[in-house]
């Protein structure tokens, strides 16, 4: 079984995506991590985040690997070494979706998703899971939310994790990341045309939960 689920910053695609898996036994997988590796290295580097020759480059030397910290959340390793936090500070925020436009980097991370899905099933999510990387997933769910709302959700979490940014900061940086995600050349963000797609605005995580689970279970 491969579900993909894809939608907007702040849809609430993590949450779900991460009690989905548990509640059916399959494997997590965070795309949007393997874009924000690369974000991070491309930093590290002293690399332009728009430079495309010199992110095709990097992107050929990069180790990205997924394992399990203790508390349970999936732990980034780039190179080896793990960079959990450091790949969700506002900084590679700002750079990722500038990087998710280079068709190179594109093509080099969906080949990488397609690989762990062949393994077993998966919950995979991102912006393109559904359209580009498992087009014959056999669930596609595209989660969406109002600007205010996405916008609030991010800025409680950036508040939680120390990061000085107003709602307003962040309500600018959410519609800053849907033009680019919406707008690029490849793989825009859109809903897969079989998608079911579930606004979460006023629901909570569990209640979406329930929801896929009743189109998942339901044959
Ligand atoms: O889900 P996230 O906010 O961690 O994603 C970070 C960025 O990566 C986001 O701006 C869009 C991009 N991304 C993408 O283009 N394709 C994916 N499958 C996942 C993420």
């Amino acid at each position: 079984m491969r579900i993909a689920i894809d939608g907007p910053a702040g849809a609430g695609k993590s949450t779900v995506a991460k009690k989905l898996a548990q509640r059916l036994g399959l494997t997590y997988v965070d795309t949007g991590a393997m874009y924000r590796a690369v974000a991070l290295a491309a930093i590290k580097a002293g690399i332009s985040c728009e430079d495309e020759e010199d992110l095709a480059r990097l992107v050929q030397t990069l180790k990205i690997e997924f394992g399990r910290s203790e508390d349970g959340e999936t732990a980034v390793y780039l190179d080896g070494q793990e960079v959990s936090r450091e790949i969700r500070t506002p900084d590679v925020s700002r750079c990722v979706s500038l990087v998710a436009r280079v068709p190179v980097v594109r093509r080099y991370l969906t080949e990488k998703q397609r690989q762990l899905a062949a393994g077993s099933g998966v919950v995979m999510e991102g912006r393109d899971i559904g359209t580009v990387v498992l087009p014959d997933a056999e669930k596609k769910f595209f989660l969406t939310a109002s600007v205010e709302e996405r916008a609030r959700r991010r800025f409680l979490e950036t508040a939680r994790d120390g990061y000085n940014v107003t709602l307003a900061d962040q309500i600018k940086e959410i519609v800053r990341r849907d033009t680019f995600d919406t707008q690029r050349k490849v793989a825009p963000l859109t809903p897969a045309p079989d998608a079911v797609v579930i606004d979460t605005t006023e629901k909570s995580p569990d209640e979406v939960v329930e929801m896929i689970l009743a189109q998942v279970q339901g044959g």
